[in-house]
Formats: C-alpha cells, structure tokens, sequence
C-alpha cells in the first residue's frame, strides 16, 4: 500500500496510524508531488495531493464516475444503491438531484431554524443541570437524529440509537472493501439491511398518510414525469441518512475540538459572534469532515502535465487540499477570520466542488451554527476535559469518538 514518490517519500494515505494527525503526512507527499501512482486494493489509481489539482478534477467534465458507462475501476458499494446520485454522471445524476435539492432551499432551512433552535436548547439546557456534556453523544449525535432522519424524513424519533449505530456502521464500510474486516463487511450489510426494511416500511406508510417531509414529497413527485420506484425512495433515505448524520456529526466534533485547542480564537468567536459563519468555513478547510474522494476520467484527458485514459482512476485528497500553503497562507493555523471580510480565502473542499457539490450543505451550517453558538453564549468557559481524543475507524469520513468538556 505504501508507496516511493519521486523524491522517495513514501506515503500509505490509508495508514490507520494517520488517524490522530494525518496532516504532516499529507505535507509530505503534496510537497513530493501533485500527482503520485498508487495501489488502491487491487486497483491502480493517481493520488491527487495539492489544491489546485483537486479542484480541477472535481470541476472538470471530463471527470465523474463513470458506472453507467461501464468504465469505473472503482468496486464501490455506493454505487449500487438505486437512486444513490453521489456516485451517478449526467443526466441522471441531475434527476434526482433537483427533487432532493427542494429539501435545501433558504426557505426550507428557515423553516428548519426555530426546530433547530428548540432541540439545541433542550440538549444544552439538559447539559448544565448535569454539569457535564459530551459534545457528540450529548448534542451533535441527538442534533442530528432530529434533524435528519426524523424532521426530513420523517422517521420515528425514538429511533434515535438504531439511526445512530445504523449509519456508523453505513460510514464506515463506504471506506475501500480492502481496507475493512470480515466483521466490518458484515456490520455494513446488516446495518444496510436493517435500514433498507426500516426505510421500506416508512415509505409504505408514508404512501398510505402523507405527511409533512421529504420522504413524503419524494413519493409523490416523479422523475420526468415518472414516478420513482420504492426502491429509488429507499436508497435515497439510506443515502441522506448516511452523507448526512456522519459528516454534520463530525463537523461539529472536529470543529469545537479545533476551537478549544485554540483558546484564543474560542474567545474571539466569543466576542464576535458575527464571525460564525466565516468560522465554519474554516473548520471544513482546516480539519474536513470528508477527507477523500474518488474520480474516474471519462474521456482521455490531461491534468498537472500528465495524460490519463478513459476509465483511469483517481483518488482525490481533499484534506490534504485544505492544508495546502500554495494556496491558503499559514495553511496548519486555525484562523476564524480566514473567510471572513473583502478578501476571504479560496473555496475550500470540504463540501466539495462542481456538481456533486453537497447538497445538504444549508442543512449542515445550520445544526453547526445553532449548536457551536448556543454553546459560546451558555458555556463560555467551556474545556477539553481530556486531551487524548480517539478517532472513529473510518478514513473517508473523519470523525471523534466522543468529546467530554467541562462546562
Ligand atoms: C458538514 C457536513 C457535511 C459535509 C462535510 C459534507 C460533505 C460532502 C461532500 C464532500 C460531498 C461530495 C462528494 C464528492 O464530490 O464525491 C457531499 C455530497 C452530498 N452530500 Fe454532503 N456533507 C455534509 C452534510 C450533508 C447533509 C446534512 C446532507 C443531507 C441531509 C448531505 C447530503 C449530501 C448528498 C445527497 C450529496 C450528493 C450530492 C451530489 O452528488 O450531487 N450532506 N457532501
């Protein structure tokens, strides 16, 4: 899996050791190279190192994935979820996109803000009668399950802990077969099972009652004209369920664990608050919540001075991206202000780029708004009441296990 860069650096991008810190690795190799040859399981690929590479493949038609042509190298169990549009080219790709797209408009998310709001309350509320919280078990997890798969999808909310262990067990098997265990491969496919019947269930009862949600408009809009298929309806909620609880999770945890390693900026965020948006940017740049993608050329191309074939493979390090001093000044420093005023710095890739950019972001910045300001104004003197954080196994998605502070 390692491999010798040009400049004999070598690199496993997949190293579980990388987990705690996987940043001075990724500096290594970008200063190697932009582009280094590299075994992915069984599948030889392109690593894709630096900012400006990244972007270009991710905004690049003559990249996408490349399974309706038959021409992806990329084994990925994504991919075979019906209605699973994160994977799919034009046209169908756009399908399904603009009837998923309706759940994320500035309308829909002002209407999601008071709900946002009230759960926030209640969890921080709860917290300090406690006198203890752990920011992901206690708020971003609980957050999550109620904006997700419960507020747009219209699930069962006492649910939550079947939801939860669902979609980490979905997270974690969208990392590379290669790269898991027997047992994980197992925990995906019964965790996928579980949901699909859970998911199957809801859109028979939802098809009988409608109610106010997506699921609910899914069933009664249709594509060109056509209606989607129950097992379309399904892989989409399995698909919202997982793209969407792992990553807004893990943007809240990276994000304040990035905030209280860094006092001084925790206490500037405090005393400016406007600055949160600008903040969040910078939480997706400095430590993503989703470190990697993957593309395949579809037509014979050229990217950084080398030539690729159609059906060539590669992996595009999005993570490494953000760390990239080529393009962000003092690039390892977490800086609040970085996107804020005339000058804000370059679009990072944490939602990604072009036309898979997240379509869930609104969504996201919400949950991390709400919950990260409602802490800065009821705990201001909030600490890490640890310093030794453990990762979950997953390399796509990164994410912490848990993060105790004390109020
Ligand atoms: C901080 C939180 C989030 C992060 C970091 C994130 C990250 C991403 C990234 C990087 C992609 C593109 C992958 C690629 O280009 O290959 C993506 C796509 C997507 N995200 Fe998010 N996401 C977040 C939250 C959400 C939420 C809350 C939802 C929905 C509830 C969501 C639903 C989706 C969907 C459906 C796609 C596929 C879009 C397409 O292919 O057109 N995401 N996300």
């Amino acid at each position: 899996m390692s491999i010798a860069t040009p400049s004999e650096v070598t690199f496993d991008a997949f190293d579980p050791g990388m987990r705690a810190d996987p940043y001075p690795a990724y500096r290594r190799v970008r200063d190697a190279a932009a582009l280094l040859p590299y075994q992915f399981g069984d599948v030889p690929v392109t690593l894709v190192t630096r900012y400006e590479e990244c972007a270009a493949v991710l905004t690049g038609s003559e990249w996408g994935h490349g399974y309706s042509a038959g021409i992806s190298p990329f084994r990925d169990a994504t991919a075979a979820i019906p209605g699973s549009f994160v994977r799919m080219d034009p046209p169908q790709h756009g399908r399904y996109r603009k009837l998923v797209s309706k759940a994320f408009t500035p309308r829909t998310i002002g209407d999601l803000t008071p709900l946002a709001g009230r759960v926030v309350d209640d969890l921080v509320s709860a917290a300090l009668r406690r006198g203890g919280l752990d920011i992901l078990a206690d708020l971003a997890v609980p957050l999550a399950v109620a904006m997700i798969p419960v507020r747009l999808l219209g699930a069962d909310p006492g649910l939550g802990a079947d939801f939860r262990q669902w979609q980490l067990a979905i997270a974690r098997g969208s990392d590379p077969d290669w790269l898991l265990g027997a047992a994980e491969v197992a925990a995906r496919t019964a965790a996928a099972g579980a949901c699909m019947t859970y998911f199957g269930e809801l859109v028979a009862r939802k098809r009988a009652e409608p109610t106010a949600d997506l699921l609910s408009e899914l069933i009664a809009a249709g594509v060109d004209g056509a209606g989607l298929t129950a097992p379309e309806i399904i892989g989409l909620s399995l698909l919202l369920l997982v793209a969407g609880m792992e990553t807004s999770i893990n943007l809240i945890g990276n994000g304040m664990l990035a905030l209280l390693r860094n006092p001084d900026q925790w206490d500037l965020l405090r005393r400016r608050p406007e600055l949160i948006a600008p903040a969040l940017d910078e939480m997706l740049r400095y430590d993503a919540p989703t470190q990697f993608t993957i593309r395949v050329a579809l037509a014979d191309t050229e990217l950084g001075g080398k030539q690729f074939r159609r059906g060539d493979g590669v992996v595009i390090l999005t993570g490494s991206a953000g760390r990239d001093d080529r393009v962000f000044a003092e690039a390892d420093t977490f800086d609040v202000t970085r996107y804020a005023g005339n000058q804000p710095a370059r679009k990072h890739l944490g939602f990604s780029l072009g036309i898979h950019f997240c379509v869930g972001a609104p969504l996201a910045r919400l949950e991390a708004e709400t919950a990260i300001q409602a802490l800065l104004e009821r705990a201001p003197r909030l600490e890490l009441a640890t310093e030794t954080v453990e990762y979950q196994p997953s390399l796509i998605h990164r994410g912490i296990v848990s993060l105790p502070v004390s109020l």
